[in-house]
């Protein structure tokens, strides 16, 4: 059963563009993960300052397997070390994990 992993990133509001430019220059090395279902970036359009990172596995032990792998770790090396440079400040202050499964739901007929 799918499961979702969200990663909800505190980024005070003059540091978002950064933020979605590193999205936008990630490694990409959690494409080809076995049991990667795929995740969506989400910039809030009100007045928070969580952005969501939002993960779907096939299951706990797919995504148990890449929070441990070297997959994991390039993929949180920015483009700046990448190309050999020295790593950037980071642009949050604060990340924490939520947990869920879906309970129900429905797509259009
Ligand atoms: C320690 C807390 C974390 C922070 C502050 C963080 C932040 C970031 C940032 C800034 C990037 C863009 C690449 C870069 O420049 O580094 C990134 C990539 C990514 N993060 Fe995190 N992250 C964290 C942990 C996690 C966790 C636990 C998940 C899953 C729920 C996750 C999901 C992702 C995904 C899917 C990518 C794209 C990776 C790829 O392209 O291979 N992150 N993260």
């Amino acid at each position: 059963m799918t499961v979702i992993k969200i990663n909800a990133i505190t980024v005070p509001a003059e540091s978002g563009d950064e933020l979605a430019q590193r999205f936008a220059a990630r490694a990409g090395a959690v494409d080809g993960q076995e049991g990667f279902e795929g995740f969506e970036l989400l910039k809030p359009a009100d007045e928070r300052t969580q952005w969501l990172v939002l993960t779907r596995w096939r299951d706990e032990e797919s995504f148990q397997a890449w929070v441990s792998s070297p997959a994991f770790a390039e993929g949180h090396r920015s483009a700046a070390e990448r190309a050999g440079g020295d790593a950037p400040k980071p642009v949050s202050t604060h990340s924490e994990i939520w947990n869920y499964e879906v309970a129900g739901g429905s797509t259009p007929a």
